[in-house]
């Protein structure tokens, strides 16, 4: 299996519009829903540094925003020799509306590795 070619290259469009000038690790998100829609995201960090965002989230927001609810698939991409893994919080976002996607890690290396999202978040939280 690799990264979709289409969603990889917008997650790669995102990454190149990251705000990330305290930790300059720049990530790119694009996500396809599973009616075919793409939405994307950046991180997205601030002075406060608490109140950054991941660009999982950031995709993630705008995608639930326009009003969709299940991701299909999603490529993260980053700058890094190794493939970046999601945070724990946005495996939980992630898992809110696409616990079943495919989840697609790729870095600037070529180096890519997959996951169901699920697999990364074994007892995730949910309400009854
Ligand atoms: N970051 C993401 O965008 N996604 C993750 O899953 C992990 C971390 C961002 C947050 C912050 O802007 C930067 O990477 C360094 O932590």
């Amino acid at each position: 299996m690799s990264a979709p070619a289409d969603l990889l290259k917008q997650a790669k469009a995102a990454f190149a519009n990251a705000y990330a000038p305290y930790s300059t690790f720049q990530v790119g998100a694009a996500l396809r829903t599973q009616d075919g829609e793409v939405f994307t995201g950046a991180n997205i960090e601030n002075a406060s540094y608490g109140l950054s965002r991941c660009a999982e989230q950031s995709a993630v927001q705008a995608m639930a925003s326009a009003g969709h609810r299940n991701i299909r698939e999603i490529v993260v991409y980053t700058a890094s020799v190794e493939p970046a893994s999601p945070c724990g919080a946005c495996r939980q976002i992630l898992y809110e509306f696409g616990k079943s996607a495919d989840l697609h890690l790729v870095s600037s290396s070529g180096e890519e590795k997959h996951f169901k999202v699920r697999d990364l978040l074994p007892e995730a939280f949910e309400l009854d």
